[in-house]
């Protein structure tokens, strides 16, 4: 007889589920691939309280573009799957990068660029049709510095500053009911954001189909201001769009621009020393509470994901460095943290 399958974690039921807490307010969202969600500490913290997941990899250009017009369906197929069984809706993520997209969307003539872009979105966005509820179409083309909105990425490079249009018009042409976004970091720096704004100014005065922003907001327990959150927030509805919050993770760390040009300069790693993680834990506490204050305040934000489901996975153990960190609302056990806590009980002292 083949041995039992070990029990899962019991869900964290100590704080209300995060999808029926904030229901009158947004969709609750987590950031997983398949085998995320299907790790035994994972799988019932996004269960009781998701009710919207993103693929973490699985939707991007490397993992679905093989070659020109060949796909590798089978594991964003999975997600959405496990999306329609369990009341998750999909956010898409992301059609138009320059990251995590294969050498050979880049190669030919500027026509051919084109077609090739407009190719797979439609590709794409028709496969997934009725299946997620939004795509971020075009991600990260707000420029990091001063002398342009635009970020001079290969998409730029290649196409100039249409190519956000045209992978916009591609995916509306392919699903006229799906809600089309543009998604960047750094929305909570007034200057960045103020780039994000005119790339869309101009975007819809020549009419081009945006629905909405999307913020990402991997932050830290002492930036952003939640007053900068909330003009960002503010800002993108006078427009007449649509916010998500789509990547949310509070780092441990404050770190200097060097540690994430260079990897020099990075914050010690804190999680092997009790006191100090203690203390950080309480920090982003706090700040889970203030950012959570500010969402609830803007009817136009429809979903907040954050970009993992608990602390036993997340990017930021790579990213800026490799180095231990405690992100998310979940700890590594899968049980609500104190910042879980923060955002569901206002008497709470973390
Ligand atoms: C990250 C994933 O979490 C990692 O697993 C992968 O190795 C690199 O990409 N902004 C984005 C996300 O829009 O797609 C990135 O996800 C994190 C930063």
């Amino acid at each position: 007889m083949a041995s039992a399958a070990p029990a899962p974690a019991a869900p964290a039921a100590d704080i209300p589920a995060l999808k029926t807490y904030f229901a009158a307010n947004f969709k609750i969202g987590m950031a997983a691939d398949p085998s995320g969600y299907k790790n035994a500490i994972a799988n019932p913290v996004i269960l009781r309280h998701a009710n919207s997941i993103t693929g973490e990899n699985c939707f991007k250009p490397a993992s679905l573009g093989v070659s020109p017009g060949v796909y590798n369906w089978a594991t964003a197929d999975e997600l959405a799957a496990f999306g329609a069984a369990n009341g998750l809706g999909v956010r898409g993520h992301t059609l138009c990068w320059h990251s995590q997209t294969p050498d050979w969307f880049f190669t030919g003539t500027a026509a051919e660029v084109r077609a090739r872009l407009e190719t797979y979105i439609s590709d794409v966005v028709t496969h997934f049709k009725g299946k997620v509820y939004c795509w971020d179409v075009v991600n990260e083309c707000t420029s990091d510095d001063a002398s342009s909105p635009y970020r001079n990425s290969k998409w730029f490079q290649l196409l100039g500053p249409d190519y956000i249009e045209i992978a916009l018009r591609a995916a509306r042409a392919a699903d006229p009911d799906v809600k089309l976004f543009i998604n960047d970091y750094g929305t909570e720096d007034p200057a960045k954001f103020s780039r994000l704004m005119t790339i869309v100014s101009a975007l819809q005065a020549r009419g081009a189909p945006l629905d909405g922003i999307g913020h990402q907001l991997h932050v830290s327990t002492t930036s952003p201001t939640a007053a900068n959150v909330d003009n960002a927030l503010r800002s993108v509805a006078a427009k007449g769009l649509i916010n998500h919050v789509t990547e949310l993770d509070i780092s441990l760390y404050n770190d200097p621009g060097s540690c994430f040009a260079s990897k020099t300069g990075c914050a010690a790693d804190i999680t092997g020393d009790a006191t100090l993680l203690s203390a950080a834990l309480k920090a982003q506490a706090l700040q889970y509470r203030a950012l959570f204050n500010v969402f609830k305040q803007h009817p136009s934000l429809q979903s907040v994901t954050t970009w993992g489901i608990a602390d036993n996975s997340t990017w930021l153990s790579g990213f800026p460095t490799t180095r231990g960190n405690r992100p998310l609302l979940f700890d590594v056990a899968g049980q609500a943290k104190p910042a879980a806590r923060a955002i569901t009980d206002d008497a709470f002292v973390p």
